[in-house]
């Protein structure tokens, strides 16, 4: 059955043909078409529980506002301020960073760095939890004078926070694999609430695999950025040199290609967590055929807000909750 839109179905016929046109031998390029296939059915993990993961990410089937870091254009990301001050504002959820400390300890952090965000300076796992308690993550916020005396939360301070607020979490982990999933796989088994009530995110589909082969249970979401490896949020080119720029796109091609043809199946992801200027109306659709749900980020101004409330009706990761701001990304 061939019909538009079928991923799958086309990544088998483009390996193929890749396959034969660079082998030049059609029962080679079948095997190796066939072993790939199989390789997929073989290592692929199951989704978790799809009305469980669609009440999650659309409660009561509606679009859910999720706030950036915690909201940060409305309080100083990432601290249990900000997950106040969200709930407050009548966020549906958070979406928070995790990091850890020179000691290990799990902690909400963006950056590898703390310049951008406390008073302190110096890298994160040269830190330990003692020194990072010490730093004020207020005070670069336009509203500092606001929200004096937080301090960098633990992951599990953040999360009893959100969940005395009833919000949903998502937590967006960046690097450190195997540390972050075992973090992670504690909670959930601390609070066995969260497989309601959270979705573990990545940049890095090695991560989302490792957390669901650790706990099948947990709903998780690919994050992605078309020519995020090439370039930065804001359209500048990552590298100067020539070759190592088209190197880089090259490998975005690459990349956007598997995650939308293969790598999410092989995760068993339920939500698929894009940057907004690639979201349609038939991407969301498309998506939405396969079972999966699409959240965009970051939507900022109150226009882009109620397009997605009204017209996509599909969730949305905004850095503030009152007013329009700049986007973050
Ligand atoms: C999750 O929600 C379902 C349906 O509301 C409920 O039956 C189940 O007990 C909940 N699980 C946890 C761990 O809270
Ligand atoms: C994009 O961001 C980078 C790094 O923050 C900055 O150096 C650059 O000037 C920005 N470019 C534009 C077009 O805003």
């Amino acid at each position: 059955m061939l019909c538009h839109g079928d991923g799958l179905l086309g990544t088998f016929t483009a390996l193929l043909g890749t396959a034969l046109a660079l082998s030049r031998s059609p029962v080679l390029a079948c095997l190796l078409a066939a072993g790939l296939y199989l390789a997929l059915h073989l290592f692929s993990l199951e989704p978790a529980a799809p009305q469980r993961a669609q009440r999650l990410v659309r409660p009561r089937g509606a679009a859910a506002r999720i706030a950036h870091r915690g909201g940060a254009h409305d309080a100083p990301e990432n601290t249990l301020a900000a997950i106040r001050q969200a709930a407050e504002n009548g966020a549906t959820g958070v979406e928070l960073d995790l990091e850890f400390t020179a000691d290990g300890v799990p902690i909400l952090m963006h950056d590898e760095t703390v310049e951008r965000t406390t008073d302190g300076s110096g890298r994160l796992c040269d830190l330990t939890f003692d020194d990072v308690r010490r730093l004020n993550p207020s005070a670069k916020h336009r509203l500092w004078s606001k929200f004096q005396g937080e301090k960098v939360p633990t992951l599990k301070e953040a999360v009893v926070e959100s969940m005395q607020h009833n919000l949903i979490i998502y937590f967006d982990v960046k690097g450190h694999a195997n540390q972050a999933v075992d973090a992670l796989k504690q909670l959930y088994l601390e609070f066995p609430r969260l497989y309601n009530n959270s979705v573990v995110c990545s940049f890095m589909p090695g991560v989302v695999y490792k957390m669901r082969q650790a706990d099948r249970n947990v709903v998780t979401a690919l994050t992605h950025r078309p020519w995020h490896l090439s370039h930065l949020g804001n359209g500048t080119a990552r590298f100067n040199s020539f070759w190592k720029h088209y190197w880089y796109m090259m490998m975005d091609v690459i990349l956007d290609w598997s995650l939308h043809s293969f790598l999410w199946r092989l995760c068993g992801v339920s939500a698929f967590l894009i940057q907004k200027n690639f979201v349609s109306q038939e991407y969301v659709r498309h998506w939405s055929s396969k079972g999966i749900q699409v959240v965009a980020w970051t939507v900022n101004t109150f226009a882009e807000k109620r397009y997605y409330e009204t017209v996509l009706e599909a969730s949305y990761i905004t850095d503030s909750l009152v007013e329009d701001c700049d986007p973050h990304y």
